[in-house]
């Protein structure tokens, strides 16, 4: 089990490796944005400020980039990115500073 913690909240819950960060957060009643659960729309970006998540599928890595979004591991699908062995910080508040038309609004 390692840890995540979802910013700005600073909630921390436990979360099994190989589970998705969606799912963690769904099933733990955390606060989070999402849509199709696959790939698809791209509403549950997170930003990941510390820790490191499973290696980038090609079908995230082609969302991203067509979300104009860098694919070097900073910016992760939650629906996509899954659990590793070690304990991980992702913000939330990345949903509401990212428009489709700008990118990421500072
Ligand atoms: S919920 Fe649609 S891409 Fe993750």
């Amino acid at each position: 089990m390692a840890k995540i913690i979802f910013q700005p909240s600073g909630t921390e819950i436990e979360a099994a490796e190989g589970t998705k960060v969606l799912q963690n957060a769904i099933k733990n009643k955390v606060e989070i944005t999402y849509g199709c659960a696959s790939c698809r729309c791209g509403t549950c970006g997170v930003e990941v400020l510390a820790g490191e998540l499973s290696a980038m599928a090609e079908n995230e890595r082609t969302l991203l980039e067509n979300m104009r979004l860098p694919t070097d591991g900073r910016y992760r699908l939650s629906c996509q990115a899954r659990m590793m062995d070690t304990d991980v910080s992702v913000d939330l508040g990345f949903q509401i500073r990212y428009s489709p038309e700008r990118g990421i609004i500072e």
